[in-house]
């Protein structure tokens, strides 16, 4: 099984990548994450935003799995169904759910404002889809899985969770008035989910792996919003490593492969937290507006800033990069220099190039390279050979001080506009 990635703060381009790469692949499996992510392809003049569906959907013939690390919202599900109607997409044959992965309900999501709220100017700036109080309920044991909702006693479990959540949402003293209807709605989706293909995914999974099917293992969120190695608080709530394809998927750790990272030739970031290469500055709007930085599932603006190689190479370590693949190229092309962060100075002075538990709660200043940059279009460049040198000269940049081969470039959201190398 091979992996694919996000090793910044999300929104690297892991939809239109999965997409390009699907053809090699049979299986295509979501691991974490939820209706959070925001994945998105574009072919044949066409844009699609995936919220949980896996971005090999497009592709016929081949089977996508959300795997049991998934939380789900059934709701958002069912729409995303019906917004794919015009694909004519046979969703009996090629879409398949884990039985255990876990249940977003109408008061996760109320949960995950009420927390939001009361943190006042500390808050995560959750996508407030329900993902932490989700994940909350799975780790303490009291979370509803895909199997629970063919069981009879369904409404009973979901009762008695919905009562837990009444006392905490009381306690925050929030509003209650919108949950007959978000429930009315939650409990039709759950009929219609009752219609799909639920499954013991992880059997699956290594089924298609014992006969010789190729896996791809499709990340959501990125390595820097990770529970453990993010900028905690400043994090998701799952696991988007490699590790967590293994745990997100029932797949051992000796079945992974190649293990793609994708990411943006410059960094973004949606929501709060520290980001060291943040620009502030007209650079800094240049970018938002050239890479149309607004989130695909929010529409938040993105802050965007320069490329942070400590940040990358601590991503690549945590999860094994085998294979990089740079994005947004193109973005870039406005800049006469660009600059890629090396470094950071210390209050006290010191430089480091490592991501260190103190560092989070630092005013770190990033130490810059500068380089001249392409300043022109690369509208109508097909192949590597046709990019001008100075986006070789930041490509090779990038592959030596990274010390992990960039297999691909792209320069475009289509997904033609990706140049192997
Ligand atoms: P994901 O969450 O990692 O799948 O990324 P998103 O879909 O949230 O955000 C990436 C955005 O950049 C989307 O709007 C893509 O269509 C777009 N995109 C992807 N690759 C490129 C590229 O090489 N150049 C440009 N200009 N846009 C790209
Ligand atoms: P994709 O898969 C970018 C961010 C939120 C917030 C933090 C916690 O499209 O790359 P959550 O809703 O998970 O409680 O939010 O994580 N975040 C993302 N940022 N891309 C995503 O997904 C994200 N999913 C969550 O903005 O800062
Ligand atoms: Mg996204």
């Amino acid at each position: 099984m091979d992996v694919l990635l996000g090793l910044q703060w999300g929104d690297e381009g892991k939809g239109k990548v999965v997409d390009v790469l699907a053809p090699q692949y049979n299986v295509v499996a979501r691991f974490q994450g939820g209706p959070n992510a925001g994945h998105t392809l574009e072919f044949d003049g066409i844009k699609h935003v995936l919220h949980q569906i896996p971005s090999g959907i497009f592709r016929s013939n081949l089977t996508n799995i959300i795997g049991n690390g998934v939380v789900l919202d059934p709701v958002v599900l069912r729409k995303e169904i019906e917004g794919l109607k015009k694909f004519n997409i046979a969703f009996n044959e090629n879409l398949f759910i884990s039985k255990k992965a876990t249940i977003i309900i109408p008061t996760h999501k109320l949960l995950d404002a009420a927390y939001e709220k009361s943190k006042g100017d500390k808050k995560i700036g959750s996508t407030l889809k329900g993902i932490g109080p989700t994940y909350q309920d799975k780790i303490g044991r009291v979370a509803l899985r895909v199997g629970d909702i063919l069981a009879e006693d369904f409404e009973a479990k979901y009762n008695t969770l919905v009562e837990k959540h009444k006392t905490t949402l009381s306690f925050y003293d929030f509003p209650l008035e919108e949950l007959p209807e978000l429930e009315k709605v939650f409990f039709e989706s759950i009929e219609f989910f009752k219609t799909l293909n639920l499954i013991d995914s992880e059997y699956q999974v290594n089924d298609h792996l014992a006969k010789g099917d190729k896996v791809l293992a499709e990340g959501a969120q990125g390595s820097l919003l990770d529970i453990d190695f993010g900028s905690y608080p400043f994090v998701t709530s799952s696991s988007t490593m490699t590790a967590g394809a293994c745990t997100g998927l029932g797949v051992a750790p000796s079945k992974i492969g190649e293990v793609y990272g994708i990411f943006k030739a410059y960094c973004t970031r949606v929501g709060s937290g520290p980001f060291p290469t943040e620009l502030f500055d007209k650079d800094g709007e240049d970018m938002r507006k050239e890479g149309n930085e607004f989130g695909s599932t929010t529409g938040r603006p993105r802050r965007c800033g320069w490329i942070d190689l400590p940040a990358l190479r601590y991503s690549i370590m945590i999860n094994g990069v085998t294979q990089l693949f740079m994005m947004k190229g193109d973005v870039l092309n406005i800049f006469e220099k660009i600059k890629i962060c090396t470094h950071y100075e210390l209050p006290d002075g010191t430089r480091v190039d490592r991501l260190t538990y103190e560092l989070n709660d630092q005013d770190v200043k990033p130490i810059y390279k500068t380089v001249n940059g392409w300043n022109k279009s690369l509208s109508g460049v097909t192949a590597y050979d046709g990019f001008p040198q100075e986006l070789k000269d930041y490509v090779n940049i990038l592959e030596e001080e990274l010390q992990v081969p960039i297999k691909m470039v792209s320069i475009g959201p289509d997904r033609i506009q990706t140049i192997l190398r």
